[in-house]
């Protein structure tokens, strides 16, 4: 299967996995147009897109995905032949502390911007088109000791977030079954590197440690995830678009499970060198806290289906992209500042009592 998209629509894409990919496919992809769709709530960041603002193939439109009419013109306007829809509220803690915008953007906002997909698809403006949802391994639920999860692993979803992901999941499945529409679906482990918001455990770590700030570890450490560079999803993403079936499922993993608390220590270890402090003066900062509730144990993603079928295998070992990424974060404090000031500073203070 060969599909080649000239205009795509990407949802999301000032967030960290969709600026991520807005730079690499336009870079591979220089003829085709790409139309950025942000709301730009906490998580978006124009600054992440500034090398590509100028170029004249890539627009950048401030919107809601659940605004109908707004979707409905820019698929129209700008001959969409491909939506690639990262667009969503990612952060398990926020949705549990408030998870109606949850539903909200994640369940509702992917079902308009389906079904506005659908009618555009079906008017035949386009000779070819698909539907791309950005998923994650969370949809899964939680793993024991053993085991993977593959893409016949039953949903059971545990998180606020992770079950409005497996709603949009769902209805994705559904326009499939239901109108034929062209729709794949990838779920991917946890990501990191560049442009990755100060909330989640690698960035938070790296802004503690450079402030000298205490770590958050929840419960005892030992939960386990499976991460990914960023760059390694962006890349299997543009292999999925171009070339998978219409209605398939790839999970995205790079067998590189790490327990959180041994995530940290390296993370803090990398920072000693980096920073000439004493070695072991990060660890220092460890802080165990209340645990997450419902917090899933084991994340681990059997990827072979993808490398079987499409070639995809990652690029970066986790020892240079972890370096690459820590290095990134020492020479971008400005850009940490900017996203860490306003309303990120409000939720953290309220989460840990004004240490963000
Ligand atoms: P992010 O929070 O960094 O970015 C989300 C982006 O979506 C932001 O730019 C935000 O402004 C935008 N957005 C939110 N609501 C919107 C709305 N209603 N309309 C338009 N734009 C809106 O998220 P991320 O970490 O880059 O994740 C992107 C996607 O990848 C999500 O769908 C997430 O579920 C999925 N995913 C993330 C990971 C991970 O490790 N971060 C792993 C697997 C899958
Ligand atoms: O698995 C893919 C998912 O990975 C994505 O779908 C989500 O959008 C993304 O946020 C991420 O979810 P996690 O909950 O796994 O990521 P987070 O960085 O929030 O937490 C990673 C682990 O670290 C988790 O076990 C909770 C723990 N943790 C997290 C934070 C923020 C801590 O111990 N302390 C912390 O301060």
């Amino acid at each position: 299967m060969s599909f080649s998209p000239t205009s795509i629509l990407v949802t999301g894409g000032a967030g960290f996995i969709g600026s991520n990919f807005i730079h690499s496919f336009s870079a591979n992809n220089p003829a085709c147009r790409i139309t950025n769709l942000d709301a730009l709530t906490y998580a978006g960041n124009l600054k992440n897109l500034t090398a590509i603002a100028d170029n004249a193939r890539y627009r950048f439109v401030k919107g809601d995905i659940g605004d109908a009419a707004l979707v409905s013109e820019l698929l129209t306007q700008e001959k969409v032949d491909a939506v690639v829809h990262f667009a969503a509220e990612s952060h398990v803690d926020r949705s549990i502390t408030g998870p109606e915008i949850f539903i909200r953007t994640n369940v509702l906002g992917s079902q308009i911007l389906l079904e506005e997909s659908r009618k555009h698809w079906q008017a035949g403006i386009v000779a070819d088109f698909r539907f791309l949802q950005i998923s994650t391994d969370e949809v899964y639920g939680s793993l024991g000791d053993s085991g993977y999860f593959t893409e016949e692993t039953p949903l059971a979803a545990n998180s606020p977030y992770s079950a409005s992901k497996a709603g949009a999941d769902l209805l994705v499945r559904a326009y499939h079954e239901t109108f034929g529409m062209p729709t794949l679906n990838t779920r991917c482990s946890n990501n990191y590197g560049p442009y990755h918001f100060p909330e989640k455990l690698i960035p938070l770590m790296i802004h503690n440690i450079i402030n000298k700030r205490p770590l958050p570890v929840y419960g005892d450490g030992l939960n386990i995830r499976d991460w990914l560079h960023v760059g390694d999803h962006a890349a299997a993403i543009e292999v999925v678009l171009k070339t998978a079936c219409p209605g398939s499922v790839y999970n995205i993993g790079g067998n590189n499970e790490w327990k959180n608390i041994d995530i940290v220590n390296l993370v803090c270890d990398l920072l000693d060198a980096r920073l000439h402090r004493v070695a072991g003066e990060n660890r220092k900062l460890i802080t165990f806290v209340k645990d997450r509730p419902g917090h899933d144990r084991r994340y681990a993603i059997d990827a072979s289906r993808l490398k079987r079928d499409l070639g995809w295998e990652p690029a970066y070992t986790f020892e240079s992209g972890i370096t690459e990424t820590i290095d990134w974060y020492l020479a971008h404090q400005e850009w940490v500042a900017d996203v860490t000031s306003g309303a990120y500073r409000t939720y953290y203070e309220n989460q840990y009592g004004g240490r963000s």
